[in-house]
């Protein structure tokens, strides 16, 4: 063996034994968990979390009633105007009378706001098909007073880093107006394919002089006042941009769905069944275009929820609305098991934390803010199965922690990731029964995903690829292909507007 082949051996040796102390560890916590299941059944500890448990795993009468209620909700929206209350699908159409596929050229400029970044794309479509030649990006996050101020400010905002980025690309200006696709993230009633109105506001958003004025007016108006103007040619949901990001690149996307801060799909839907909307005479009513559902806004007495819920919808700002995408997003679900441990760590039965013999609970810091335990917390739980209380500790900052401690807190953070992944696979298959699909798959096809907590978060990717099958069942799920399109709302927002270009030419 040479002396480099020897370094690799005992490089190899290490790396073996490390893996298998870790498995020896994950096996370990498994059986002591076990263990402490059959002794303390009753333990309060357990005796909570078998509730929450009960609480928010989905049972088989749960998943036919959501599933019918889903699908009757699609129906509705499809068929007439739903009145925004937050508590419905909308069922928005797009104006998109061309599926993107694959042809759309040109340099265009993508921006998204809708989350809590903004950000601006400059993308270069090759006239060689479903190729991306070039690309350029800036993001910034968006300041919570700007979220929360006048529209006027939002769109000041916006319009002035989208001209800082387009000056910096450029390298000075060039005569012609830059072309834009807007990506605005939030339920718009589609007046054509660069006009609408902005229904309501979710994410926390509350900018003021907006719900009912057509954003893209407003960004022209901004342009202007930051001197120089630029043409918007779509407008479009960001869920509208990943099915088209993707759809850029394969025929057999027909469903796109963001899970970030919030939640929300788009679908294909054939034009003759948007009873609502008049695609005008000239369109072939078999021809596709695509919906925009806002499924965040869905609701059902058969959702699995617990008392948490009812106190993160209570302490957020558009209280009682979007209630489905605040058991399912970023920018809920860590607060969601955050409250749970921490009625876990008040309960003086539990003593969770701290020593048993004192009667005071002891209430871990990470807990007591929202900020503490954002969802990025949980999904570092959850990703880590055999997670050891000393890192566990380091997250809740306390400065130990039990075995059991350490279970309790994996296991809430599990079950809330479960719960939101098994509610987006459920949703998902809805969505196929509607179309069909189900009952006559007639090829394989494919839903593109995107979305930080989709993005960031592994396991819980793998929990909805195991919800769809096991919804579906096997043979049925292995003809879906989940796929993360990476900026998937702003490569969208560029193909549109390219196509919309590429009509106004002809
Ligand atoms: C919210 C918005 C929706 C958007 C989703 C994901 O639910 O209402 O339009 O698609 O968040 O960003």
């Amino acid at each position: 063996m040479t002396l480099k082949g020897s370094i690799n051996a005992s490089k190899f040796i290490a790396f073996a034994t490390a893996l298998t102390a870790g498995a020896c560890y994950v096996i370990f916590r498994f059986k002591d968990r076990r263990n402490r299941e059959r002794r303390g059944a009753t333990s309060p500890a357990t005796k909570l979390l078998y509730k929450y448990k009960q609480q928010l795993t989905l049972t088989p009468s749960q998943i036919t009633k959501l599933d019918s209620e889903l699908q009757g909700q699609i129906r509705a929206g499809l068929k007439a105007e739903i009145t925004t209350n937050g508590l419905h699908m909308l069922m928005l159409p797009t104006c998109v009378s061309q599926i993107p596929n694959g042809e759309e050229t040109g340099d265009i400029y993508a921006i998204d706001v809708g989350g809590t970044n903004f950000r601006v794309k400059y993308v270069r479509l090759s006239a060689e098909k479903s190729k991306i030649e070039s690309e350029e990006n800036f993001e910034a996050p968006i300041p919570k007073d700007v979220m929360t101020g006048t529209g006027s400010a939002l769109f000041d905002f916006i319009a002035t880093r989208t001209l800082n980025f387009i000056m910096a690309h450029e390298g000075g200006q060039s005569l012609e107006p830059p072309l834009v696709g807007f990506c605005f993230s939030f339920a718009i009633k589609q007046l054509s394919f660069n006009r609408g109105i902005l229904l309501d506001w979710t994410k926390g958003f509350t900018c003021s002089d907006v719900i009912g004025h057509d954003p893209v007016q407003l960004l022209h108006e901004a342009f202007e006042r930051a001197g120089r103007q630029c043409r918007v040619m779509a407008l479009l949901n960001d869920t509208v941009g990943v099915l088209s990001a993707h759809r850029y690149l394969d025929q057999n996307t027909c469903v796109g769905i963001i899970i970030g801060t919030g939640t929300n799909a788009a679908y294909v839907e054939k034009i003759g069944s948007v009873k609502k909307w008049s695609a005008g005479p000239d369109v072939d009513p078999n021809a596709h275009t695509i919906i925009n559902t806002e499924w965040g806004a869905f609701d059902s007495s058969s959702l699995p929820r617990c008392e948490e819920d009812w106190e993160v919808d209570a302490a957020t700002i558009h209280k009682g609305k979007y209630l489905f995408e605040k058991l399912l997003s970023g920018m809920y679900i860590g607060d969601v098991a955050r409250r749970i441990l921490l009625r876990m760590a008040r309960d003086p039965s539990c003593i969770l934390f701290g020593s048993k013999a004192s009667s005071d609970p002891l209430i871990p810091v990470a807990l007591t803010t929202k900020e503490g335990f954002p969802t990025s917390a949980l999904a570092k739980v959850v990703e880590d199965p055999g997670m050891r209380p000393e890192t566990m500790a380091r997250i809740l900052g306390v400065a130990t922690m039990s075995v059991e401690a350490c279970d309790v807190v994996s296991q809430v953070c599990h079950l809330v990731a479960e719960r939101s992944a098994q509610l987006i696979a459920l949703a998902l298959c809805a969505i196929l029964r509607h179309t069909g699909w189900v009952q006559n798959p007639e090829g394989p096809l494919t839903v593109a995903f995107d979305g930080g907590m989709y993005e960031q978060f592994a396991a819980y990717r793998t929990m909805i690829r195991k919800a769809v099958d096991e919804f579906l069942g096997a043979s049925l799920g292995a003809k879906i292909t989940l796929e993360l399109v990476h900026d998937g709302s702003c490569v969208g927002a560029a193909v549109l507007a390219a196509a919309a270009t590429l009509e106004h030419q002809n």
